[in-house]
Parts: structure tokens; C-alpha cells; sequence
């Protein structure tokens, strides 16, 4: 589909939406201010629900399992039929999910998550939108256009355009949670994987201004940061025959990188690198490292191995 088109559709549809939502805004919220740091809320008898893209495998899986267990309805999302096995799964651990397979690659299938989103009867708490692909290889060279431009239209514009549709119903709500899964990619120069690292930091600075411009309204929103994880990611990405996508991914484990995202949303927290004690390091310290050696160090793992 024509890229533009996509962009100037997502505008004028989200134009639309707000007249709509102007009307409609005449009507009390159920809700008073809430501080981000709390994890109780009074919703009576309303259901309370979590929204997971990217939940049929991976990262995004374990953030829908483990809301799951903390009480949540759960919405979930991917582009594939996968996300029908990872409702089966979720429903026989005894949690109230539906699921709705829509790319999020195109502006049709954001648009048909967020209709999903508005009809959920209750109260709309959590958002994380984790959908996200990569590519790997030589810009100049090797990699594809089309793959790219696709992972723009994934990792970043459906997540603005889905952060502006959920936003200012959570503001209305005067409470809400949005996770973005970012990457420790997003905080250092990433050669061989140029558009995806540019993608990712671009979500980390989006999610802390948003962060900044949300948290006295009640709103906590948090860049989740993970290291290397033990996912789908690498094959997608072709990245199998690279020091990352072998011995590098087993530095993560999916679940522990959900469960500590979660626990950070639910702190209020801005960021949280993720999980392991290397990878919250690599984290912490990389802010003092010369980008020339972060450059390097990533550009060796992430080269073809043969
Ligand atoms: N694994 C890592 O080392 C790592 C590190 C840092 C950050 N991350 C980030 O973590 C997030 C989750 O990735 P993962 O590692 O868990 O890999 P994964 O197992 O491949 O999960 C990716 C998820 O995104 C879904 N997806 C892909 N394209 C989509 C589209 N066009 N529309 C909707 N959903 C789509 C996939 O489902 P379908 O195939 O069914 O659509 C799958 O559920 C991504 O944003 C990734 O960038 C991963």
C-alpha cells in the first residue's frame, strides 16, 4: 500500500475520530485522579483491560500471560493466525481474552485494532504496543527498501498513531498505562541493523516525552529496553548466522524481560533495561562509553558469521 497514503489516512481518520469523541466527552468519567505508582483501582464491576500487540510470541506473549495473571481482560493482536493459538493457550490458563489478527504495518489494520480497542466494554488500563520487526545486513547493499519502510510503518508509526488514539482516552479516564517495547538498540549507533536501531530510539525518545507531558495527569508511560532475547526476532530479521542471533539472544529470557517491563509500568518508571544483570550494565553504562566503541562492539555482533 502507498506509504503517504497510509499517513495522510491515519490523520484524517484520526481527525474524524475526535469530532466523534467531542460529542461524546459530555459524559461523566468514572474515574478521579490516579497515582501512577498504584495498581488498585475502583472500576466496580467494570472489566479492566489489557491491550498486547505483538502477543503471539516472544516478549509479547509473556506481557499478555503475565497481565493475565495479574487480573486483566486481555485484547490481543498480530498479523497472523498465530495470535488464534496464543488466545487458545491464554484462555485454557483460565483468562477472559479476545484476539484480533490485523497487521499493523498498514493503516487498515490499525485502524481495525483501534475500533476493537473503543468497542471493549470497560475500562481500557493497559496498552503495550510491542509489535515490532527488524532487518538485518548492509544499508548501502543489502538490505531491502520495502523491509524498511515496513518497519517504520510497524515500530514507529503505528505506535504514534495508536499512542494518539489511546492517549486521550486515557487522559479522559484520568488514568492509564502505555508501555512501548523500545531496545538497548535505540540507545547506541546499531551498523548492520541502521533502520531498526533508528526505529527504536526513536520510540525511546517518543515514550519519554510522553512520560514527562503524561505523568501528573495519572498516566505512566514506560520504554521498555531489552537486551538480546531468546525470541522469534532474529530469524525474522535474518539475522540467524550473527553472534546476536546465536549465542547473543540466550543473554535474555523473554518472560523475565515482560515481567520486568510490567513491574516498571506499574512503578511509574520512564525506563527499564531488561533482564539480565549484563544487560541492565550494557544499559547503564553505555551512556559513558564513546558511541565509536558501542558502534564497533555492535557492528561485530551483528555481521554475518560465514
Ligand atoms: N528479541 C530481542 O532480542 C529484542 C530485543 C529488543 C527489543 N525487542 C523488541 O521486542 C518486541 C517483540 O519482539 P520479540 O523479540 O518478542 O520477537 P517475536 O517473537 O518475533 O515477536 C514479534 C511479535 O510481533 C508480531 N508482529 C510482527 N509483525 C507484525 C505486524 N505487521 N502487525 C502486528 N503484529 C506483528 C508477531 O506476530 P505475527 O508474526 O503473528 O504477526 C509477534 O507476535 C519487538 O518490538 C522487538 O523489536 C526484541
Amino acid at each position: 500500500m502507498n506509504k503517504d497514503n497510509m499517513r495522510s489516512r491515519a490523520s484524517e481518520s484520526f481527525e474524524e475520530g475526535n469530532q466523534a469523541r467531542e460529542e461524546i466527552s459530555t459524559q461523566p468519567s468514572s474515574f478521579s485522579g490516579a497515582d501512577t505508582k498504584t495498581e488498585e483501582i475502583e472500576t466496580g464491576s467494570e472489566k479492566r483491560w489489557a491491550v498486547v500487540t505483538g502477543a503471539s510470541s516472544g516478549i509479547g506473549y509473556h506481557l499478555a500471560e503475565l497481565l493475565g495473571e495479574r487480573g486483566f481482560s486481555l485484547l490481543l493482536n498480530s498479523s497472523t493466525e498465530k495470535i488464534i493459538e496464543a488466545q487458545d493457550k491464554l484462555v485454557n490458563r483460565g483468562f477472559d481474552v479476545d484476539a484480533i489478527e490485523a497487521d499493523l504495518s498498514e493503516f487498515e489494520g490499525v485502524e481495525k485494532l483501534w475500533e476493537a480497542i473503543e468497542a471493549l466494554p470497560g475500562v481500557v488500563e493497559i496498552v503495550a504496543l510491542n509489535a515490532g520487526v527488524g532487518t538485518g545486513g548492509d544499508f548501502a547493499t543489502e538490505t531491502s527498501l520495502e523491509k524498511e519502510l515496513e518497519i517504520i510503518d510497524l515500530n514507529v508509526v503505528a505506535s504514534v498513531y495508536l499512542a494518539k488514539r489511546v492517549l486521550p482516552r486515557m487522559v479522559e479516564q484520568g488514568r492509564g498505562r502505555l508501555l512501548f517495547t523500545s531496545s538497548i538498540a535505540g540507545t547506541m549507533p546499531t551498523p548492520l541493523e541502521a533502520v531498526y536501531g533508528a526505529s527504536k530510539a526513536f520510540l525511546l525518545s517518543f515514550s519519554q516525552a510522553l512520560h514527562h507531558e503524561l505523568k501528573d495527569k495519572g498516566i505512566a508511560v514506560t520504554a521498555l529496553l531489552p537486551g538480546p532475547t531468546n525470541t522469534n526476532f532474529f530469524e525474522r530479521a535474518g539475522m540467524q548466522d550473527t553472534q546476536v542471533g546465536t549465542e547473543g539472544k540466550y543473554t535474555n529470557d523473554p518472560r523475565e524481560v515482560a515481567k520486568q517491563g510490567l513491574d516498571a509500568l506499574f512503578d511509574g518508571d520512564d525506563h527499564v533495561f531488561a533482564s539480565s544483570a549484563k544487560t541492565k550494565l550494557q544499559g547503564e553504562l553505555g551512556k559513558f562509553i564513546p558511541d565509536e566503541m558501542m558502534a564497533k562492539q555492535h557492528k561485530k555482533m551483528a555481521a554475518k558469521k560465514s
